[in-house]
């Protein structure tokens, strides 16, 4: 069963003192690179290094393409915790699992977490390379009954029943606008499907998507935004649009080329996130 195992305050606390030890930073602003998308870790200035594998409890990455490793440094004399490497459902880890790193982030102080990932452009103006402000999300995998707050409520994180009306944060939108208007970058915007994958979508799935009002698709950030809201945490999310999603079931979607796209789009998120995190 997928909902389990349910990680406890405590493990959680274990890990976030595991992750003080081996860094010399508070962070305040956590970032989370999606698939293609790890070399903007390479900006992080003096950074410390922590591999998921020293970390108890902390899932392995197994996705190609993701490192699996905290980089703890400054950008834009910001001290940030990057994820260079994320952890999704379809690598067979529960749901609690999948979002320890947001809890572990909240215990550590962390008060904005900026989500990026690669998504299918299901909206029909998208071309692969745009880049998608995430304004809101459909919690497809939740609507199946995984979403990550099943199962005993952590009372000290966050209430039983949180508001979900603004996961993505207003203030911070408008950041990532004029940030993107000042770097001359166009910066779409949209909703953001979260499904479990592996699977890419068929044809008749995206049809489904683009009449519920979805732009993109991906595999990830949903439960990690829901987790983090659930804490209070402020989120900013960024779509880089990898490939264009297949309605008419013409084309091959491959992650070969997800990851390629993502290094394409590397430089424009960094241009964006460097002028976002001087402006909060
Ligand atoms: N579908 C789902 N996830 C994705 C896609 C897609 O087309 N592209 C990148 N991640």
């Amino acid at each position: 069963m997928q909902n389990e195992p349910f990680l406890t305050l405590k493990q959680i606390d274990e890990v976030a003192d595991a992750v003080r030890a081996r860094t010399k930073y508070q962070s305040k602003i956590g970032l989370i690179l999606g698939s293609g998308l790890g070399g903007l870790a390479d900006s992080i200035e003096n950074p410390d290094f922590v591999p998921f594998s020293d970390l108890p409890y902390w899932p392995q990455s197994t996705a190609p393409g993701h490192i699996g490793r905290l980089v703890i440094g400054t950008l834009e004399n910001q001290s940030v915790m990057v994820m260079q490497g994320r952890i999704h459902f379809y690598e067979g880890y529960s749901m609690s699992q999948v979002t320890l790193p947001i809890r572990v982030m909240q215990r550590l102080g962390i008060e904005t977490l900026i989500v990026t990932n690669a998504a299918g452009g299901i909206n029909p103006d998208y071309v692969p390379g745009d880049l998608m402000l995430i304004t809101d999300n459909l919690n497809l995998v939740g609507m199946m009954g995984f979403n990550p707050l099943i199962g005993p409520n952590l009372d000290e994180l966050g209430p039983r029943f949180p508001d979900m009306s603004q996961s993505y944060d207003r203030k911070l939108n408008e950041i990532a606008r004029q940030a993107a208007r000042e770097a001359g970058i166009n910066l779409r915007e949209g909703v953001y499907a979260g499904l479990s994958g592996p699977s890419f979508e068929g044809p008749a799935d995206l049809r489904f998507l683009r009449a519920v009002g979805a732009d993109a698709v991906g595999m990830s950030t949903v439960p990690e935004v829901i987790v983090a809201r659930h804490g209070n945490t402020r989120v900013l999310g960024i779509s880089g649009i990898s490939n264009k999603a297949n309605l008419d079931g013409n084309t091959v979607t491959t992650h070969q080329e997800v990851l390629e796209a993502g290094e394409h789009m590397v430089p424009k998120i960094i241009q964006i996130l460097r002028i976002v995190l001087r402006k909060i």
